[in-house]
């Protein structure tokens, strides 16, 4: 028998640091969308397929309903006693295309028409729009299906319970994965997100060196990287967080990263703005859920490309509502608040602070409607 070869050392070597680390992080960033290689550039992706869905309605069969239905259920549109990942398309799926159909404001026909399914193919955060049955969108609203675009009434959510950060941590430390190994200007666009929500609450957010003692926990993660929400390369899911005060942030490490603002040229076939993904995720480490208005930054969905960095009124009303204002914000928020609030978890204070704040804003209100 021979004997190995350097060359079958070094791959065996290879192989086994590989098995150690079966999720290298290494993600890209680029200023503009002409520096994306076309080889990064995928020719479909993950949820393309839906499309060839099109039309299919409660009584048919059709391939890829399977797949549908998984989408479905990690959404959190199908809950756990769901087990019939056939591809016949049941009464429990159409209730749940009906549900997803009302948070993002479409006509709730239960059938994948043409509208639906386009937005069925947007990139998207991971986090769930149902948590444990429970809608935090529109659809889970006691006013569900009420049309958000011509919106009045706040459509914020929390998670179950009401999780925040608890009001002795003022100043939230936040820290990157070290072996990201993350430029400067890439550090820079996260510091200018959390920017935009420390402006409208009384929080500060403090970047520092070590990982594992910092409250919020920045990582480039790719595919399955241990908290049983692998991500799914080019586009699809592209980050998710975990509620307070746990402090998890994650960011598909396969995507394109776009880290300029600033790219208006070239086709987006699969570019996304760090700083738009990373204003909605801080939303979720804060204890934001999604919201089913489509200006607002806890929307689900973004399209490749897109840029959305504002905080909407729904947006500063809901992180408000944890943690109070910042005395230097001087905005005005317009929207009505929920009068239907869950109040398991809220207390005498944030109901007087929302009664308080019902007061100021129908004037404003009332020029929205006019002008
Ligand atoms: C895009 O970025 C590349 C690489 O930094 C740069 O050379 C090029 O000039 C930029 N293009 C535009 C249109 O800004
Ligand atoms: C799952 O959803 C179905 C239909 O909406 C409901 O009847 C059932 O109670 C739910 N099961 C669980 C465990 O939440
Ligand atoms: C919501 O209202 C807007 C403006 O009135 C209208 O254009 C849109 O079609 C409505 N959407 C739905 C789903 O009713
Ligand atoms: C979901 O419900 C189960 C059982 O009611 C409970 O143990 C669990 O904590 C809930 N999860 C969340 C996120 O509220
Ligand atoms: C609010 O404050 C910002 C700076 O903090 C200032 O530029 C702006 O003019 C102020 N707006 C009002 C209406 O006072
Ligand atoms: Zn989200
Ligand atoms: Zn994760």
């Amino acid at each position: 028998m021979k004997k190995p070869s350097l060359r079958t050392i070094f791959i065996s070597l290879s192989l086994l640091i590989i098995l150690i680390n079966p999720n290298p992080v290494t993600a890209h960033f680029f200023p503009n969308i002409s520096a994306i290689p076309s080889s990064l550039i995928p020719k479909s992706t993950i949820w393309d397929a839906f499309n060839n869905l099109v039309g299919c309605r409660k009584g048919q069969k059709s391939e890829g309903l399977s797949k549908l239905k998984k989408y479905l259920h990690y959404f959190g549109y199908l809950n756990n006693s769901y087990s019939d990942f056939s591809d016949d398309f049941d009464d429990r799926l159409e209730a749940a295309v009906k549900t997803y159909q009302l948070n993002f404001n479409l006509k709730a026909t239960g059938e994948l028409d043409a509208p639906t399914l386009s937005h069925i193919v947007l990139p998207r955060c991971g986090n769930s729009d149902v948590v444990n049955g429970t809608s935090t969108m529109n659809s889970g609203k006691p006013n569900g299906g009420g049309n958000s675009t011509f919106h009045t009434v706040a459509h914020y959510s929390f998670f179950p319970n009401r999780p925040r950060w608890p009001p002795s941590k003022s100043e939230l430390t936040y820290a990157f994965l070290p072996e990201n190994e993350l430029s400067g200007a890439v550090r820079g666009v996260f510091g200018r997100a959390f920017e935009r929500w420390s402006e409208v609450t009384p929080l500060t957010f403090r970047e520092v060196a070590a990982f594992g003692r910092a409250d919020i926990k920045i990582g480039f993660l790719s595919r399955d990287h241990g908290d049983g929400e692998p991500f799914d390369g080019v586009l699809g899911t592209l980050a998710h967080a975990f509620s307070p005060p746990n402090g998890r942030f994650h960011l598909d490490g396969e995507e394109n990263w776009l880290i300029d603002g600033n790219f208006l040229n070239g086709s987006p076939r699969s570019a996304v703005d760090l700083e738009s993904v990373a204003v909605h995720e801080i939303g979720h480490v804060l204890g934001l859920g999604h919201s089913s208005v489509e200006g607002a930054i806890m929307y689900p969905t973004i399209s490749s490309g897109q840029r959305k960095v504002e905080l909407a009124n729904d947006d500063i009303m809901g992180v408000q509502e944890l943690y109070g204002s910042n005395p230097n914000y001087n905005g005005s928020v317009s929207l009505t608040p929920r009068g239907e609030r869950d109040t398991s978890g809220a207390s005498r204070v944030e109901f007087s602070l929302l009664a308080g704040r019902m007061l100021l804003p129908w004037s404003l209100l009332l020029l929205r409607l006019f002008v």
